[in-house]
């Protein structure tokens, strides 16, 4: 079987060792050694000024949304995992959709300013797949109209932009470690911010507001990780040179090898050193893609439709229509991609699929 990602589980002994700690101090949670040295090898690798290490993606979504005080209306994209949108309503914010540009798949900023009104609080984007958005023309809207800047950086592990580590641009980055991302502790994330302030802020929300063992500086939330989870973190960490190239190899063989399919592939932006998260085809309907799917799930090959559906068709967030995010997520697939998958595998994928489009 071929699905669409396989976690890294890194050599079990290397794991083990980590164990073994574990048990001679029979510290389990609550920043142990290894949470603290998992956050210090992070900082290393991605050059970040500042992180906490979380237990998931989407607390850190939560946590950044209550750090950064937005009470009101959030702009953000349509076109980007569910929880991005979640996150928001769960904070008793509303979420504006503006429409994606169709060729990067991120939040277009020229459409913007026309949605700011006085109740706007902050943006929140995705980096689509790990492709960075126009960081820059958000930066200058921010500015003008002293609007706060989340990223949704969930894909972007490796991702630099500018030279930087993507997760070091907007007032906070999140990022999700789950196991079918490319760097994962099982289950985590981690947010990123380059001001103090917010730092200390979303310590103390991470532990249940705990300024001391009895007492509290603010409400807080558990949004602490375990040193199981550091762990594995500290295990796949020094495999992510190797990992990152594996999928550049691999994602460039998908271009060799589908180069006369008749689909699109995502505008990476300019100034990008991209980590391959995904390999994302958008073909050129929805009646291709489905019958692509159909060929493949008859190989056990089971690609996703990612994302699905556009998030501006949730039940939860009011009527906004975004054409673009509409048709892109009606035609987008996700092809297999992972640290193992051979060339005669991706050579397989690429024969079924000229076939649909043959027949
Ligand atoms: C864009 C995006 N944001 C947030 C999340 C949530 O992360 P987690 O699963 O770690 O909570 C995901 C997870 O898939 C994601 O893809």
């Amino acid at each position: 079987m071929i699905n669409v990602t396989k976690p890294f589980l890194p050599p079990k002994e290397e794991y083990d060792r980590y164990l073994h700690g574990i048990w001679q101090r029979n510290w389990v949670t609550n920043h142990g050694p290894l949470a603290n040295e998992l956050e210090l090898r992070l900082k290393e690798f991605l050059d970040a000024p500042h992180l906490l290490f979380l237990n998931n993606g989407t607390i850190a979504l939560q946590i950044a949304i209550k750090a950064a005080e937005l009470k009101g209306e959030i702009i953000t994209t349509p076109f980007s995992y569910v929880a991005t949108t979640s996150s928001i309503v769960w904070e008793g914010c509303s979420p504006v959709f503006v429409d994606i540009d169709p060729f990067t798949f991120n939040i277009d900023p020229a459409k913007i300013e026309s949605a700011i009104t006085p109740q706007t609080k902050g943006i929140l984007a995705t980096h689509v797949f790990g492709n960075p958005c126009d960081i820059d023309a958000i930066e200058v809207i921010a500015r003008k109209h002293r609007l706060k800047v989340i990223y949704d950086a969930a894909h972007c592990f490796g991702t630099i932009y500018k030279g930087k580590s993507v997760f070091n641009y907007g007032d906070i980055s999140t990022v999700s470690f789950h196991a079918t991302k490319l760097f994962h502790t099982g289950e985590g994330g981690a947010v990123f911010t380059q001001d103090a302030e917010l730092l200390k802020k979303m310590a103390y929300l991470r532990n249940f507001g705990h300024e001391t063992p009895t007492s509290f500086a603010m409400i807080g939330i558990n949004g602490k990780s375990s040193e199981l989870h550091a762990a594995m973190g500290l295990s796949v960490l020094p495999h992510m040179p190797e990992l990152l190239n594996k999928r550049k190899v691999l994602s460039e063989y998908y271009h060799q090898v589908l180069a006369n399919l008749k689909i699109r592939q995502q505008k990476i932006q300019a100034g990008t050193v991209y980590n391959y998260s995904y390999y994302p085809v958008l073909f050129n309907s929805e009646e291709i893609l489905k019958r692509s799917i159909e060929e493949l799930n008859k190989y056990q090959i089971f690609p996703r439709r990612y994302f699905y559906p556009s998030l501006d068709t949730l039940s939860y967030t009011g009527e906004q229509i975004c054409t673009v995010s509409r048709d892109i997520a009606g035609r987008i697939l996700c092809l297999p991609l992972y640290h193992d998958l051979s060339f005669e595998e991706i050579d397989m994928i690429a024969r079924l699929l000229l076939r649909v489009q043959n027949n």
